[in-house]
This record gives structure tokens, C-alpha cells and sequence, in this order.
């Protein structure tokens, strides 16, 4: 189209006043000066005419193209959402890889992977967006998880309640001030460096993303229960990782942890799954995970 205008504006804008100039030169007439003149006068009128429809057009076609980006962004982020709510979804569609680090709002997101781990934190403030239930103002909210998310849930709770299984949220959505008070209440218990291996500072819990939950018991026992197994061996088809693997302590700076489990779209999770022998977000995306004092 922009060529189009260009087009327009050469042959109209430019060549025709020219041969206008031109043909009242060679024309003879009367009084030759006045039509010259006169003619100059329609040229330039003309001229200016195709160049504000020129530069004008050019311009609109620059938002229209600006814009269309813009949506063709957005399309490509909401079909890579898309794909990975359905379950059992296999590789996404022909989407652009994403890769945004340290963005203004100081958060480490990775191919749209929000990362949370001992180096990389949230801030105090920070209240996760389009959640099931509204996270603001809220402590701890086992609703207040990632819309997509929280259908996966809905999703997988509902298939391991037709095996037979019961799982449920223990721990959702937990503010800043709540982790901070946890955290706080283990190095009292435990003391820093044991709290450390279990339970993440204040800014640096998943919980706190929106993203992440813990089922059932928080305790090693839970590994061993058929819901247990049944969630090591299937969250992923619905967009789930053990965010903590036995055998991953020290790349992820945690135990294990056979409850906690982090949403990042199936195609990932089928990936991290990788058969059973999960691999972490720290080693997919060879991140660190440790905390600077
Ligand atoms: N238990 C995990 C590490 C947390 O506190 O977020
Ligand atoms: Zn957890």
C-alpha cells in the first residue's frame, strides 16, 4: 500500500505538474509569461495536493501496520495460552519464541516463564493479574491462581477424581507479608540455614507468582500416596511441574518437595516431565538459584 502511495504521488504529484510547466512553455500563446506563470501556479498546487496525500497515507499506513503488530503479538501470546489448555495438547502451533529478561517491572521472564527462585525474586508489592478469584488485599487464597492455571487444576482434580483420587489445594496464593511471617517462624524453629533448604525468603516464593500451589499434605509422605504418584506421573499433561525434584536439590536450592507443583503450559511441562526424570526450570533455561547473602 505504501508503495501504492508512492506510486501515486510520482506519476501525479511529480510528473504531471512537470509536463503542466513543461507543455506551457513550449505552447505558444499570447501573453506567454502570465500562462507560464499560472501554470507553475496549478503544478505547485498539484504538487502539494499528492504530497499531503502522500506523507498523510504514509503515516496511516504506518499505524495500521504498528497496530497490527501489535494485535499479531498478542494473537501469538494468547495462541500459545491456548494451546496449552487443552489437555494432552502436543507441540504448539508455529509460534514466535519470546525471550524478555529483567523487564521494567524487574520480574525475570523467560519465553513468557515467569522465574522465581533464590536469585530471582518478586517484589514487595508485586499481586499476581488475571487470577481466578482477585488476590488483592488477600494474605493467602488457595483461589487466587492464574485463570489458566486454576482451570488446569479444575481440569486435572477432576480426572484423578474419576480415578478415584482426591486432591485439593493446601496452599495457593500467599502475599509477601505471609511468606515473610513463615519464613520468619522457621529460622525461629529451624534457624536460617535449615529454613533455607525448605522454605523460600519473603519475594522469593512461587506462591507469591500466582503460579504455583502445594496439594494435599505438606509432607514427605505425600510422594508415597497414590495421589502422590498419580501427580508426579500426570501433572505435566496439564501444564504442571514438580518444581523441586528429588535428586535437584542443589541446582533448585530446595528439597524435595513431591507437593509443590508450578504451571507453565503443557508443551514446557511435557519437556521438564522428560519421562519421569524431571528436569528444572534452572537447568532448562541454565539459570542459577541462589541467594546473594
Ligand atoms: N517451599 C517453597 C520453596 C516456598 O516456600 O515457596
Ligand atoms: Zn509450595
Amino acid at each position: 500500500m505504501i508503495n501504492f502511495i508512492n506510486i501515486l504521488f510520482y506519476s501525479l504529484g511529480v510528473i504531471l505538474p512537470i509536463l503542466i510547466i513543461v507543455v506551457a512553455l513550449i505552447k505558444p500563446s499570447k501573453n506567454k509569461l502570465k500562462n507560464v506563470l499560472n501554470k507553475f501556479l496549478v503544478a505547485v498546487i498539484i504538487f502539494l495536493i499528492f504530497y499531503i496525500v502522500k506523507v498523510g497515507g504514509i503515516n496511516l499506513m504506518k499505524k495500521i501496520n504498528d497496530n497490527n503488530e501489535i494485535k499479531t503479538e498478542h494473537l501469538t501470546t494468547e495462541t500459545t495460552k491456548n494451546t496449552t489448555t487443552t489437555k494432552n495438547t502436543t507441540k504448539a502451533t508455529t509460534t514466535k519464541e519470546v525471550t524478555v529478561s529483567n523487564n521494567q517491572n524487574g520480574l525475570k521472564i523467560i519465553d513468557g516463564i515467569l522465574i522465581v527462585n533464590k536469585t530471582y525474586s518478586l517484589s514487595k508489592d508485586f499481586i499476581p493479574k488475571n487470577t481466578y478469584k482477585d488476590a488483592t488485599g488477600l494474605k493467602y487464597c488457595s483461589e487466587c491462581i492464574d485463570k489458566e492455571a486454576y482451570e488446569q487444576y479444575k481440569l486435572m482434580k477432576s480426572d484423578a477424581t474419576a480415578l478415584g483420587l482426591n486432591i485439593w489445594i493446601q496452599s495457593g496464593y500467599r502475599s509477601y507479608e505471609l511468606q515473610e511471617s513463615l519464613y520468619n517462624k522457621y529460622v525461629a524453629r529451624d534457624g536460617k540455614t535449615a529454613a533455607d533448604t525448605y522454605s523460600a525468603r519473603p519475594g522469593h516464593s512461587e506462591h507469591q507468582t500466582g503460579l504455583a500451589f502445594d496439594l494435599n499434605s505438606i509432607t514427605d509422605d505425600f510422594q508415597y500416596t497414590d495421589e502422590g504418584k498419580w501427580v508426579n506421573e500426570n501433572a505435566y499433561k496439564y501444564g504442571f511441574i514438580l518444581r523441586y525434584p528429588k535428586g535437584k536439590e542443589s541446582i533448585t536450592g530446595y528439597k524435595y518437595e513431591s507437593w509443590h507443583l508450578r504451571y507453565v503450559g503443557v508443551e514446557l511441562a511435557t519437556k521438564l516431565y522428560n519421562n519421569g526424570d524431571w528436569i528444572t526450570l534452572e537447568e532448562h533455561f541454565n539459570l542459577t538459584s541462589e541467594y546473594k547473602n
